[in-house]
């Protein structure tokens, strides 16, 4: 029997994000069960319902949900997608307060009916609500994270992926720090099949400059307001990317991904939840990977550490 036979995945909030998530998670059979839930049942039950009536045409995963909370009650993963989202011109900061005080009351309802699920934030500004959650909670911060830059990630991965005429596969970069304005692409280890980055060369002998990466690492910090001004919200690939990491977990894989979690200690920041590479098992963030950073990266990075800290700051976390 595979991890998956036995895996009910909870998702709070059927909105935009939260039925895609399902609707992913169905579709790649990320888990067996999918709940989904939402404080306003017609919708939910509305979304189950137009979901269900395509579950022939998936594998055997199933969908289940409405507006009771106890649906979430032996989940083994339970991710928040509930909040308000961002409006065009404002920041995912921007909606802290609300959302926070959404997860204040959300955690301990959750926490009764799944004491042993690990707790996904995607709900923004997730790397805020990850630390909200985990002190709401008092969870370990392996148990309770947010999906962070893993989006942010994918999005360079196809862009470079575009750019480079390769396989989105073999594009092995990272967005790291905020999932925010302050993010930034840990450069100095990326790589391109075997090749670091900056020594890749196309048929012509020519490379990518700094110049040309600094562009792409822009487009991608700006893509969701690009997205956000064309169509009112990102969710499609957030979808896949909470699809992506809910596999991880109930497949108990060890994959690498860049959920941002509470840090202790790492390059000397502690107390505030930043994406970097992290271990994804059974059991949460497995392992926070201690990577080497360039000077820049490092400037960049507790820049990111202070955007969150002033943000905690404010909201009296
Ligand atoms: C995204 O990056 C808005 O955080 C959301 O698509």
């Amino acid at each position: 029997m595979t991890a998956t036979e036995n895996s009910r995945l909870a998702i709070i909030g059927a909105g935009a994000v939260g039925s895609s998530l399902a609707y992913a998670s169905l579709i790649r059979g990320s888990a067996r069960e999918v709940v989904l839930y939402d404080i306003d049942a017609s919708r939910a039950e509305a979304e189950v319902l137009d979901l269900a009536h395509g579950t022939p045409f998936v594998g055997s995963s199933t969908i289940e949900g409405g507006g009771d909370l106890d649906a979430v009650s032996g989940a083994n993963v339970v991710v928040i997608t509930a909040g308000a989202k961002q409006h065009p011109g404002q920041s995912r900061l921007d909606l802290a307060a609300t959302n926070v005080g959404i997860l204040r009351d959300l955690m301990p309802r959750l926490l009764d009916r799944a004491p042993d699920a690990i707790y996904v934030l995607v709900t923004n500004p997730c790397d805020v609500l990850a630390v909200a959650a985990q002190r709401v909670s008092g969870l370990d911060a392996a148990r309770v994270f947010s999906s962070g830059t893993v989006l942010d990630s994918s999005r360079l991965r196809w862009r470079l992926a575009e750019r480079l005429g390769v396989a989105a596969s073999s594009v092995h970069a990272m967005i790291v720090g905020e999932h925010g304005d302050s993010e930034f692409a840990l450069w100095s280890q990326a790589r391109i099949g075997p090749v670091p980055i900056r020594e890749w060369a196309d048929d012509a002998g020519s490379r990518l400059s700094v110049g040309e990466l600094d562009t792409l690492a822009e487009e991608v910090k700006n893509a969701a307001y690009a997205v956000i001004a064309g169509k009112g919200a990102t969710n499609y690939a957030i979808g896949l990317s909470g699809a992506r990491i809910v596999e991880a977990i109930v497949g108990d894989e060890g994959a690498i991904l860049p959920v941002s979690s509470v840090l202790t200690d790492y390059h000397g920041v502690s107390g505030v939840a930043l994406s970097v590479p992290s271990v994804v098992n059974a059991q949460g963030v497995a392992q926070v990977i201690d990577v080497p950073f360039s000077a820049e990266e490092e400037r960049a990075f507790h820049h990111s550490a202070e955007t969150i800290q002033g943000s905690l700051e404010a909201l009296d976390l």
